[in-house]
């Protein structure tokens, strides 16, 4: 009777737009959560997050999403019951599963009533073991039946980025099954076969496998950003170094890509910064060495710092800062560890005027900010006033802008570019002083070293 529903606990940036999707290929979805905001919004036929499409799913598929606070009803009602509530970062760096034990909890107690097989999938990201060792005990306690038996278990998380959640979702590279037992993967792939747009390779493995997959990904690829970013920095110390020339060409190796090669600012955002911190906390819980996950952190969190005390070589105190940029990238109200963010502290504590505009961010940085910054209500407010602009994300909207918009009546205004959006329309143009970030233009000092290191090979 209940087959082929689907249930989805936790209706956050990732939930929602996951039963939505879900909801757009067909199947009836139950979304529960704790929340009344986000139970309310639903049942309303409103998107319950920010997301990229996400009113035009629900608007398109009200008859086939539901929700409700109460897991028993989702869980008796349901097949399948996807988990995706947070998992914060605790003080050790490890991920908390205080509200998947929770959720667990009910679901385990929902599980006790119900006579049918039932699967459940954890799609939160967590550290290996926490499904097998921290929450499955709770759901076999709660239910009093037996995983593998009465009930199925997978862990499976997804690969998505805020900004393009339902495509990323519908369209994945592969699909991470980690299963406890053959028959819960089966029953997942074949949930997964109906649902996904792009028929996708499906790796099948264990839980702790999958747990593991998950954050080494993610830890993997911000290796990949710090990587460029540091070729960004040794660019600028080189006669002509351009940090888009060299990524270009070393990404034409398969074995490299070109893909988050881009040199600029750090990472960002709710999952990079703390995937990797997660990683490092494992390998040392388990004794192993994992100094690239923890430079990698090093260095990102050292940027705004450093970059605040270069600044200091170029302006005056008291300054008037322009940050183009407060959201961890474009598109997004998300500030949570947005590099954008950090430099309004950093060039704040260093005494600077900061104002600041984001398209989208501005009400969550003025919350995360409160007096280190002035939010501007548009660019133009932001660029009247200022002695120096820093353009921080890659965002259409400061790519668009042209000289006019920056010559504001100063004799000069300096604008450091972090993703040379504006290399063409600002590059050697009067009444700016330009400078496109990852590029060696001033390079006396440092043209003086790279000549002393040869040296003796001249005089042989
Ligand atoms: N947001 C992302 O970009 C992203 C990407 C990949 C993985 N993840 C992972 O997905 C998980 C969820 O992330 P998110 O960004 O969607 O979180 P979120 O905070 O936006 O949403 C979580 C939702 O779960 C609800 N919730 C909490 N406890 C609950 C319970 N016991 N029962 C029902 N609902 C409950 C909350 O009210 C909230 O609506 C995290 O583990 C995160 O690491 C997130």
């Amino acid at each position: 009777m209940v087959k082929n529903i689907i249930s989805i606990v936790g209706l956050g940036k990732l939930g929602a737009s996951m039963a939505a999707a879900i909801a757009d290929r067909g199947f009836p979805v139950i979304g529960v959560d704790v929340s009344k905001n986000a139970i309310d919004n639903l049942n309303a036929g409103k998107a319950p997050v920010e997301e990229t499409n996400l009113q035009e799913y629900i608007d398109k598929n009200r008859s086939r999403l539901s929700a409700t606070f109460s897991h028993h009803d989702a869980v008796l009602n349901s097949e399948i019951t996807f988990v995706i509530v947070p998992t914060p970062s605790d003080e050790k760096g490890a991920f908390s599963i205080k509200y998947a034990a929770s959720a667990f909890r009910a679901i385990g107690q929902a599980l006790k009533d119900k006579e049918e097989y039932h699967t459940i999938v954890l799609t939160s990201t967590v550290l290996p073991g926490a499904t097998r060792f921290g929450l499955l005990p709770i759901l076999e306690r709660e239910s009093g039946k037996t995983c593998g038996k009465d009930f199925g278990l997978c862990y499976s998380p997804e690969f998505i980025a805020l900004g393009s959640v339902i495509h990323d979702f519908l369209n994945p590279d592969f699909l991470l099954v980690g299963e406890y037992d053959t028959k819960s993967g089966d029953i997942l792939e074949r949930y997964y076969s109906k649902i996904m747009e792009n028929n996708p390779p499906c790796k099948r493995m264990s839980i702790e496998n999958a747990e593991l997959a998950k954050i080494s990904l993610n830890s993997y690829v911000t290796m990949k950003i710090t990587f460029a970013n540091i070729l960004t920095e040794l660019c600028e110390k080189i006669p002509g170094g351009d940090i888009d020339v060299v990524t270009d060409a070393i990404g034409l190796d398969k074995r490299i890509g070109r893909k988050y090669l881009t040199g600029g600012l750090g990472f960002g955002g709710p999952c990079f910064p703390r995937d990797n911190v997660a990683l490092s906390y494992l390998a040392s819980s388990l004794g192993v060495r994992n100094e690239i996950a923890e430079a990698t952190d090093r260095f990102n969190r050292s940027i705004p710092e450093r970059f605040a005390n270069r600044l200091k070589q170029l302006i005056r105190p008291n300054s008037t800062v322009a940050i183009l940029g407060l959201s961890y990238k474009p598109f997004s109200c998300v500030v949570e560890e947005s590099q954008g963010i950090f430099l309004a502290k950093a060039l704040s504590m260093h005494n600077h005027i900061v104002v600041g505009f984001d398209p989208l961010a501005n009400k969550m940085a003025k919350i995360a900010l409160k007096d280190d910054i002035q939010i501007k209500n548009s660019v133009k407010d932001c660029l009247d006033q200022a002695d120096v602009v820093l353009i921080t994300t890659p965002d259409p909207a400061f790519a668009a802008l042209k000289l006019k918009d920056f010559q504001n009546g100063k004799p000069e205004v300096l604008v450091v570019d972090f993703w040379r959006v504006l290399n063409k329309e600002l590059s050697g143009k009067p009444g700016v002083r330009y400078i496109p970030v990852g590029h060696g233009d001033e390079i006396t000092v440092t043209k003086n070293t790279l000549e002393t290191m040869w040296e003796d090979n001249v005089r042989l």
